[in-house]
């Protein structure tokens, strides 16, 4: 049997399963390079992916480049203020129309200079005559579903992708309070990690690790003993995390907060590529998609909670990010390399609070991969 079969058995076999029974995924999961293309097409390029926040793109003309699952997208904001989701890819011969993120009045092509305005439609073709092959008037770059929720921008690739809305809105009331909408991006970066998609997805969504191997940095603040798992619904997973000491008053957040929250972190993901970390004021996201079986390619962020935050302020909190994700950096690539040996073995999970959202990972995993092998 074809390795893609036989893990997509192993997944119909845990499909259900309590968290009690749970144990780490087999070593394939992580290294099988045909099986990373099968997520790539089944998940990444049919789900709804988040591709950054909005306000990178706050004013009309603002975008940004975006490659999903391999193909290239134009995130753009039109005159109207709506945020749309185009193919970055000239309708004459096919070069990607913008790299980066920028500001335009017109997308033109670098190459010949067609050029479409900010709703995709082509608007000149220099030295080109409508003829019975091509109608200009109907050229235009193919849009893309997109929307944007909680100040995230969530694209999908799919002709006919869920109501992501509907199913986020018991995740939304858990984080109503907080007003991530309104949070303010000020830290932004893309990097590429050599690990699996997966590890680094289970490892920002676990609080296992939190003290252990976050010894020096984020035990001081949340630590693993303080955090509780929350059941996950059909397009999202989390936990939540305590604070070690009260958070003070001058940057506690949105002033719908209650005190429990104020005091709470809620960790959470849209799989397979958003995980999410929410404090009352600032927050950090990871914006992952596989770039082949040992490679992770990563947008992530900060984000916080009013104007006012003074620049050394808002300096401590990268810092402290950069920090924290350096040690989670450096032990996925040894993991990375131990899921790849025939000695590895899968171990049980930790309980529920620690590791139930690795469970909440793989039946996602069983619900979308996990159907009976797919005849030739
Ligand atoms: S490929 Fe874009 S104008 Fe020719
Ligand atoms: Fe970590």
């Amino acid at each position: 049997m074809a390795p893609v079969d036989n893990l997509r058995q192993y997944l119909h076999s845990i499909r259900g399963l309590d968290h009690g029974s749970s144990r780490a995924l087999p070593g394939a999961f992580y290294t099988n390079p045909q099986w990373t293309e099968t997520e790539s097409a089944e998940l990444f390029a049919r789900d709804w992916i988040c591709c950054g926040r909005a306000d990178e793109i706050p004013e009309p003309g603002d975008y940004f480049a975006f490659d999903l699952a391999g193909e290239p997208l134009v995130v753009l904001r039109d005159d109207d203020g709506i945020a749309r989701a185009m193919a970055n890819v000239c309708r004459h011969r096919g070069t990607t129309l913008v790299q980066g993120a920028g500001k335009v009045k017109r997308l033109v092509c670098p190459y010949h200079h067609w050029s479409y305005d900010r709703l995709g439609k082509l608007v000149a073709a220099p030295g080109i005559e409508p003829s019975a092959i091509f109608d200009p008037a109907k050229c235009r770059l193919p849009e893309r579903a997109l929307i944007e929720w909680m100040g995230f921008l969530f694209v999908s690739l799919s002709d006919d992708p869920p109501d992501l809305t509907s199913l986020l809105s018991p995740l939304a009331d858990r984080l109503r309070n907080y007003h991530l909408e309104t949070m303010r991006l000020r830290y932004l970066a893309t990097e590429t990690w050599d690990t699996n998609w997966k590890c680094l997805f289970e490892n920002f969504m676990e609080g296992y690790h939190l003290s252990p191997l976050h010894r020096r940095t984020l035990h001081k603040v949340n630590p693993t003993r303080l955090c509780r798992h929350f059941p996950a619904g059909e397009a999202y997973l989390g936990y939540t995390v305590g604070f070690t000491t009260r958070v003070d008053d001058d940057q506690a957040g949105h002033p719908d907060l209650s005190e429990e929250e104020r005091n709470t972190c809620v960790m959470f993901a849209v799989p397979p590529g958003l995980v999410v970390g929410v404090g009352s004021d600032y927050s950090s996201f990871v914006a992952l998609q596989p770039d082949g079986p040992g490679r992770v390619k990563a947008k992530m962020g900060l984000y916080f909670q009013g104007d006012d935050w003074p620049d050394e302020a808002v300096e401590e909190a990268i810092s402290l990010f950069q920090e924290t994700m350096a040690e989670d950096k450096a032990v996925l690539l040894r993991l990375q390399q131990g899921v790849g040996s025939r000695a590895y073995e899968p171990g049980p999970l930790a309980p529920a609070d620690l590791e139930g959202t690795c469970h909440d990972l793989h039946q996602y995993l069983a619900r979308r991969l996990g159907g009976d092998p797919v005849e030739a």
